[in-house]
């Protein structure tokens, strides 16, 4: 099987690339990445020649048509990720995460819907969850342009596997998080912060809940998925479910702070408020189950900020 993943330079890339190369299904992967600021090129000089990297945009129409013709699967990481960016300018995140995806799917159209298309969206696209949980079939409703992209995206999917028949799985992430993360979201930019001894910073009153899920864990359950889907869509998710304010104290007590090294700051604008997901059909049929506890997950990724602190210091915007 011959893949093409799009962003796999990116957080979640990285983590899955170790797992393609011994994936003894899978004869050859071609990697697109732009390799805009989140991306961590340094990895590509550990793989073998089982890899070809391209730098390039999955925008780009004619390019994108040529590489998908190659493949037999395209993974999606591809996209615009940050919410705080997608409120101060949409349109990066609208070329992206809806014309990008639109490409890919457009170049698999055009090759007879040939190649099945595994695609990574968020539990942000159901918007809230102030009553119960989410699931598969939850209706969608975003709450922010990022989550808006992230939705119209996985709605293109489903209207090209109605209309022309394309195979594909849509699977949703809750928050992950792990090492090699940005430091702009919330993990890593609090222990970056405080490495620096500077405040960590909460927006609001911090009671915003997360599940929180170990990007290890994720990758796991996106190639159960790639291996084993018998249905199109998946849900991710853990019972760790924390507010922002107790994953900040959390880290904090892990790097030896008090609580006078937070700050709380003017709320994100439309800053959702709860999400809580169901994520008992990939446990029951794909035997998925998250492994890494959430404080363990943390206090390696601290312990890992240390050790990379040249990656993270330059990184940091
Ligand atoms: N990290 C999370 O907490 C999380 C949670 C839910 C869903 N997701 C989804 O998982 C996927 C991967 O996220 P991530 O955390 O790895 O993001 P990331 O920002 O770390 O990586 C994205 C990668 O895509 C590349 N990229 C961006 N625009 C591109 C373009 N136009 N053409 C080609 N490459 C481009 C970047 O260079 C980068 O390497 C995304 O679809 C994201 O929405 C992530």
């Amino acid at each position: 099987m011959k893949v093409l993943v799009t962003g796999g330079v990116g957080f979640v890339g990285v983590h899955l690339l170790p797992w393609l190369e011994h994936d003894s299904a899978i004869e050859s992967v071609v990697i697109l990445d732009s390799l805009c600021y989140t991306s961590i090129p340094s990895v590509l000089h550990g793989l073998s020649d089982k890899f070809k990297f391209i730098k390039g945009d999955i925008c780009e129409v004619t390019r994108v048509a040529d590489l998908v013709s190659t493949v037999d699967v395209v993974i999606n990481l591809a996209a615009q990720t940050f919410v705080d960016n997608a409120i101060n300018d949409s349109l990066p995140f609208v070329m992206t995460n809806i014309f990008g995806l639109a490409s890919i799917l457009e170049a698999i159209r055009k090759d007879k819907c040939r190649q099945r298309l595994v695609h990574i969206s968020t539990d942000e696209v159901w918007g809230e969850a102030l009553v119960g949980s989410f699931n598969e079939e939850s209706p969608y409703h975003p709450r922010n342009p990022y989550s808006a992209t992230k939705a119209a995206a996985d709605h293109m999917i489903r209207a090209y596997g109605s209309t022309y028949g394309l195979r594909y799985n849509i699977i949703h992430f809750p928050n992950l998080y792990g090492r090699w993360q940005y430091p702009e979201k919330l993990i890593p930019a609090t222990i970056a912060r405080l490495s620096r001894d500077e405040k960590a910073r909460i927006y609001g009153d911090g009671q915003q809940t997360r599940t929180w899920l170990h990007v290890n864990d994720a990758v796991d359950g996106l190639l159960r998925v790639f291996h084993h889907a018998t249905m199109r869509t998946y849900t991710l998710g853990t019972d760790d479910v924390w507010t922002n304010l107790d994953v900040v104290k959390l880290i904090c007590r892990l790097m030896g702070k008090d609580e006078t090294s937070i700050e709380f700051v003017e709320d994100r604008l439309g800053h959702d408020r709860h999400y809580v997901v169901d994520c008992s059909r990939i446990c029951q049929e794909l035997n998925w189950r998250p492994t890494i506890k959430f404080e363990v997950g943390v206090a390696d990724i601290i312990a890992w900020f240390k050790a990379h602190q040249r990656w993270w210091e330059t990184a940091h915007q």
